[in-house]
């Protein structure tokens, strides 16, 4: 393998080696970056909760749902632009949030943020990010962000990072509902997994940046009850739109709509926390 540019934070090898990437297809972009990413960073990014039965049936549901293609639709040049909740879009692709990316990389969301915005998509930024929301947002250079939030029992804390991601110039707000407590993740137990690498909204907390704690613990310090009334208060604080993400149920989708959420975001957070749960695109269509 070739020699990798990185630098050893806490005694984790972080990759600051930057190149084109060879993609071919994901699972091949999978095995390249095992190479590079240490196991526990790896293993936290990759893995499920328990047996990853619905990890599985996620990937799965991509498998059975079919599009009936429209074969005389009379189009030469196909056209991909799209707009969501008023922001337009060169391609209808979102990157969810995913936490802790500087696992992957030194420059952790602020080059997945540059991605984006080549390529025209929309980002969500994690409240677990290993950049601050400012400097993702600087970085994606004004293109289209979202910031998810995952509550804390601490509103300084939700106040305070809606008002950051407001004055970032972040465009929604996507709150997550589904995972209050961790999963019994098994590729974390196995590793004895921390993150090596502080998480930069949280520097200015109490709790602390997450540095050398579990993903149990972090949890532990957000919200465990989450409800209606907490979507309102989330709504009526914030001017920007409130997408509720990890809804798999209509009722759900009820509550959130009518406490006066902008959109719902069905999900089951990749089967990384809840297992046993429905795959999301499966449920797409009743919700
Ligand atoms: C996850 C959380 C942090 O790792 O969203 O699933």
């Amino acid at each position: 393998m070739e020699a990798l540019d990185m630098v050893v934070v806490n005694g984790y090898k972080q990759n600051e080696n930057e190149k084109k990437l060879d993609i071919l297809n994901l699972p091949s972009l999978e095995d390249q970056a095992k190479q590079i990413i240490p196991t526990g960073g790896f293993g936290y990014i990759v893995g499920g909760s328990e047996d990853e039965w619905t990890l599985r049936a996620n990937r799965k549901a991509f498998t059975h749902k079919q599009i009936v293609p429209k074969a005389l639709s009379n189009i030469e040049n196909p056209e991909l632009a799209t707009s969501a909740f008023g922001l337009s879009l060169k391609t209808p692709l979102m990157m969810p949030p995913i936490a802790a990316q500087g696992l992957a990389h030194a420059q952790g969301e602020k080059d997945t943020a540059k991605g984006l915005a080549a390529v025209g998509g929309l980002m969500a930024q994690s409240t677990y990010s290993s950049t601050s929301i400012a400097e993702t947002a600087a970085a994606g250079g004004g293109a289209p962000q979202f910031f998810q939030l995952y509550m804390s029992k601490d509103w300084t804390f939700n106040e305070s990072l809606l008002d950051e991601a407001k004055k970032a110039g972040v465009k929604g707000i996507i709150l997550t509902v589904d995972a209050t407590v961790d999963g019994y993740r098994e590729a974390d137990i196995i590793n004895n997994f921390q993150f090596p690498i502080p998480m930069a909204n949280l520097t200015k907390f109490s709790e602390g940046d997450g540095k050398g704690k579990g993903i149990a613990e972090i949890y532990a310090a957000a919200a465990q009850k989450i409800g209606p009334k907490d979507v309102e208060r989330i709504a009526n604080y914030t001017d920007l739109p409130v997408i509720v993400k990890g809804i798999e149920s209509p009722e759900d989708a009820e509550y959130a709509i009518g406490a006066g959420a902008a959109g719902v975001y069905v999900s089951n957070h990749g089967g990384r926390q809840l297992n046993g749960g429905p795959a999301s695109f499966d449920v797409l269509e009743t919700v």
